[in-house]
């Protein structure tokens, strides 16, 4: 067995990795079919995208705001870039004339009820991806964790079906309950998925060090959200994550657990696409939030009257 080496220090996070002749990060030299799927979800004039994260109910059930999915997602569809969900909502509650991209989750086992949630396999074929008209799909990578050589091995069959079809593959940094988040482990755990051949990277926002965790990442990071945390707080971490590198997010409780989640999409969106800072993005959320809580007004008003 080969002797540790140290990590690196040179991430030269301010000199960005060439792209040439495709403007995604790492994913100049994949096929066509590959690239056209990556370019549906990461708008080619940003180069970044606004993914909503709706795939929980994978493992968690109900969860708080995707109870019903019908109501509470299908009217946030025309304001994301893509939507990461369940083959099972995509097939029994989107709409099929949909335009969006959808990305899809493609690993399960255990559910919430356990303590163990590493314990995952491939859930979904790469033939019904396609089938589904896909433009990716998903899969949580357990570094560290219990069965994290299945995880990672699940993942490179995924690449290699993905890789036949020309599905881009986005491998997900799942962290162990007691495993600290910190760059140091986000480096590792992005580089090992990049390296075995994912085609994009989720991840969690970290405040200190976030640039070395892109830099040091030869593909595209999107960052996850992570528990609903204050409307400010959460543009200010997409910001922060956008400009140390990230090419976009990947949220989901931010936005669907907000008390306007249309308002609070929006203003996600100009941060990631715009370069909003979060005290702008913030107005505008809040004046977002004010017009609809006005024509609800109306609505009401009128429906009563
Ligand atoms: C990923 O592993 C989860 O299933 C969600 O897709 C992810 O956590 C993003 O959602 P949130 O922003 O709510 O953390």
């Amino acid at each position: 067995m080969p002797e540790a080496d140290q990590e690196g220090q040179r991430y030269a996070p301010d000199q960005p990795q060439a792209t040439p002749g495709f403007y995604l990060k790492g994913s100049h030299q994949l096929d066509w079919g590959m690239k056209n799927r990556l370019a549906r979800v990461f708008d080619p004039a940003s180069g970044r995208t606004v993914m909503l994260a709706v795939d929980h109910g994978y493992f968690q059930g109900p969860t708080t705001g995707l109870e019903r999915i019908d109501l509470s997602i299908v009217p946030l569809l025309p304001s994301c870039d893509a939507l990461f969900c369940t083959r099972g909502i995509l097939r029994s509650v989107i709409p099929a004339h949909c335009q969006k991209p959808m990305v899809l989750r493609a690993s399960g086992g255990p559910s919430i009820l356990r303590d163990e949630l590493s314990d995952e396999q491939i859930a979904m074929d790469m033939d019904d991806a396609v089938r589904l008209n896909a433009a990716g799909v998903g899969i949580q990578v357990f570094i560290g964790g219990e069965h994290e050589t299945r995880s990672v091995h699940n993942m490179t069959r995924l690449v290699d079906a993905g890789l036949r079809a020309g599905v881009p593959v986005m491998g997900i940094t799942a962290v162990g309950k007691t495993m600290v988040r910190d760059a140091k482990y986000f480096r590792l755990a992005c580089r090992i998925i990049a390296e075995l051949g994912a085609q994009y990277v989720k991840t969690y926002f970290v405040e200190d060090g976030f640039e070395t965790v892109t830099a040091s990442c030869p593909v595209p990071i999107v960052m996850a959200g992570g528990k609903k945390l204050a409307e400010l707080e959460a543009l200010t971490m997409a910001y922060n994550a956008v400009q140390q590198g990230a090419a976009g997010v990947d949220m989901g409780r931010n936005i669907f657990q907000s008390e306007a989640p249309q308002a609070m999409i929006a203003a996600v969106a100009a941060v990631v696409h715009k370069n909003m800072t979060p005290k702008e993005a913030f107005e505008l959320f809040n004046s977002l939030k004010r017009r609809a809580a006005a024509v609800s007004e109306v609505v009401r008003t009128a429906n009563t009257g």
